[in-house]
């Protein structure tokens, strides 16, 4: 599984993102770092006071995940969903469980609540 430690642009663990109650719940929010070559897009998802974390990258076609801003659930907002293909996504590990990219995974980015802020963790 590649690190999203290996991507230029990726923040440093320590980074702070938001704070917790800056996301709806449940819900996501996407993150950019950088630009041109050391651009890094990640986002997270809240469900309760429990967060993850991944890189906006689809395993398909390497696209990232959102059409709308911080669109990246289902209508259900049970999944994370790719806009471009349809692919579904658990929320808690990134495995994909539907669509073209079957059993891949979204690269994590590891996260954590801290002192009520959202910090990349490791
Ligand atoms: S790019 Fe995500 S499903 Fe095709």
């Amino acid at each position: 599984m590649p690190s999203y430690r290996d991507r230029p642009g990726a923040p440093a663990p320590g980074t702070r993102l938001c704070a917790l109650d800056e996301i709806r719940e449940p819900g996501a929010r996407g993150f950019l770092f950088g630009e041109g070559t050391t651009r890094f897009d990640m986002f997270i998802v809240r469900q309760g006071d429990k967060v993850v974390g991944y890189v906006n990258e689809c395993p398909h076609a390497f696209t990232p995940l959102e059409t709308w801003a911080d669109k990246f659930l289902t209508l259900a907002e049970d999944e994370i969903i790719c806009s471009t293909h349809g692919a579904l996504f658990r929320i808690e590990d990134g495995l994909c469980t539907s669509g073209p990219c079957t059993g891949k995974r979204l690269i994590p980015v590891p996260v954590a609540v801290k002192d009520g802020m959202v910090i990349i963790s490791g």
